[in-house]
């Protein structure tokens, strides 16, 4: 298969990318005409070389070259890691000449393309992705840097690559999690400036990981066509880059608060994404429709809209932090049309101001996603969190914590859903109604999934168990439980998950 490439057009510091399948040969060609003679230095990190050593070995073979492992993991995204890379680089006899080949995803990416920035002034760099994201983001545009104690990125610099060699057979061995997070980038990219990819995304939906060869060279490449085009126009981001940043204002202060390592840096842009989708939706820039699409695009394709683990004034205090300074406004990118991103500036407080009910809304429409409830029946007006949630042809009620009474059916219900209310009714919240009860009044497989997928394993567990302890010949009760045998057992208590609801918004959920 011929590569097909494509020029980031920046003058003297213009390059190719290269996209195909099992395009080393391309890669040692450039090498040998670009870099006769002297030896590569080659930049990993061991996780890479444990899954990609042989392949590692088929890119570089005929090429005099020497391999360092880094440490893997963004918290190895520091200074010793760029001073071991220095090290290499002088052990190795770097010279002015010389060529860094960052081989990796992102991580490696930024501390070998700082090194490479850096040393004896600045030496040549190509990027060779091996995770998604690294492919659509990070390893164009020419961003490099490292963390500080004190922030993310804190320290960086400029560095276009000399070329990008973006194959699409690293895809294949790269597990779904990874997968995942780098179509967090994707789907940024479509939001915010590519209507066409949009399209085919929502199109593709919940099936992304079938898609075929030729289908994701596609899909990479349009959403790097954009990066490079955004970055062609503004390559130090004064301006029109900072579209770019869509979905991560609130991306980074999710990912940042709960902790570096426990969201991957896509799980928590498409976090973001959303988030930010409703924001604007509250400003007045993003329309219903497109945030309902991409709500059901982020569920379908497996995504997390929330992280029930985090306090929402921890989000708030993250928000506008990413540099250490303390800012009053943010020129954030938001959707005006699928492709069509305007910058606004937003005083943070007012971001800051909206989280309780972008929250709320995007819990209520995951749960009306899940649950095939067409859009607005789940989400009244008037309130961030509504009294009653219409689940299929079952009901449950939020109430205020105060009101204490006993559990609704509402007067318009039919017959089925007051015998679902009250078949639901645990004995133990008759002799305590004031307490919140062990288990959500509705129970379905679907609903478990829900929670499950917002990180609130034991309630589902719990669901699951009580629709088994009813039902025991329940097949899809017993063939969840048993997909989830092996899994780590996260006890996320429900009390205590009711209680943070029941604090950030001043409500009892039952
Ligand atoms: N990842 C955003 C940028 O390269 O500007």
């Amino acid at each position: 298969m011929n590569p097909e490439t494509m020029t980031v057009a920046l003058g003297d510091r213009s390059y190719d990318i290269f996209f195909g399948r099992e395009i080393y040969s391309l890669f040692q060609e450039w090498i040998c005409r670009f870099y006769p003679g002297g030896t590569v230095h080659v930049v990993t990190d061991r996780n890479v070389a444990s899954i990609y050593g042989d392949d590692i070995q088929r890119w570089l073979a005929g090429i005099p070259h020497d391999v360092l492992a880094l440490p893997p993991g963004e918290e190895h995204k520091n200074f010793d890691t760029v001073r071991e890379i220095y090290g290499f680089l002088a052990r190795g006899d770097a010279g002015r000449d010389s060529l860094v080949v960052a081989f990796g995803g992102g991580v490696v990416g930024d501390l070998a393309g700082f090194a490479a920035a850096t040393y004896l002034r600045g030496i040549s760099c190509i990027q060779v992705p091996t995770t998604l994201l690294s492919q659509v983001d990070s390893s164009v545009g020419g961003k490099t840097g490292f963390n500080l104690p004190e922030g993310k990125n804190l320290v960086g610099a400029f560095h276009q690559p000399r070329a990008v060699f973006i194959d699409d057979a690293f895809l294949l061995t790269l597990d779904d999690r990874n997968l995942r997070a780098g179509m967090a980038e994707v789907v940024k990219c479509a939001l915010a400036g590519d209507a066409e990819l949009w399209d085919r995304l929502l199109a593709v939906g919940g099936k992304w990981k079938a898609l075929s060869g030729e289908e994701w060279r596609w899909v990479v490449r349009r959403a790097v066509g954009f990066k490079a085009s955004v970055v062609e126009r503004d390559e130090r981001e004064t301006s029109l880059r900072r579209i770019l940043n869509l979905g991560h204002t609130i991306g980074h202060a999710m990912e940042k608060s709960g902790g570096y390592g426990r969201l991957l840096h896509g799980e928590a842009v498409a976090m973001g994404l959303a988030w930010e989708a409703i924001l604007g939706m509250k400003l007045g820039v993003t329309g219903e429709e497109l945030v309902d699409g991409l709500v059901s695009l982020l569920i379908g394709m497996g995504f997390p809209l929330d992280d029930p683990g985090v306090a929402l004034t921890s989000i708030a205090a993250a928000i506008g932090m990413d540099k250490k300074r303390m800012v009053s406004d943010v020129d954030l990118p938001l959707v005006a049309a699928p492709g069509r991103c305007e910058l606004r500036r937003v005083p943070l407080a007012e971001i800051r101001r909206e989280l309780p009910g972008i929250r709320a809304e995007i819990r209520e429409r995951s749960i009306a996603r899940e649950l095939n409830i067409p859009a607005g029946n789940a989400v009244p007006e008037e309130s961030p969190v509504s009294n009653l949630v219409h689940v299929g042809d079952e009901v449950y009620e939020i109430r205020p914590v105060e009101e204490n009474v006993a559990p609704a059916v509402p007067a318009e219900a039919g017959p089925e859903i007051g015998k679902e209310q009250a078949t639901a009714v645990e004995p133990e919240s008759e002799q305590a109604p004031s307490e919140i009860r062990a288990a959500p009044a509705v129970r379905t497989v679907t609903l478990a999934d829900l929670y499950w997928s917002q990180g609130e394993h034991s309630t589902a567990r719990r669901i699951v168990g009580e629709i088994l302890r009813d039902d025991p010949a329940n097949l899809r009760a017993q063939a969840w439980l048993a997909a989830r045998a092996g899994d780590d057992l996260v006890e996320a208590d429900l009390l205590a998950f009711l209680e943070t609801m029941a604090k950030e918004y001043g409500y009892d959920l039952s």
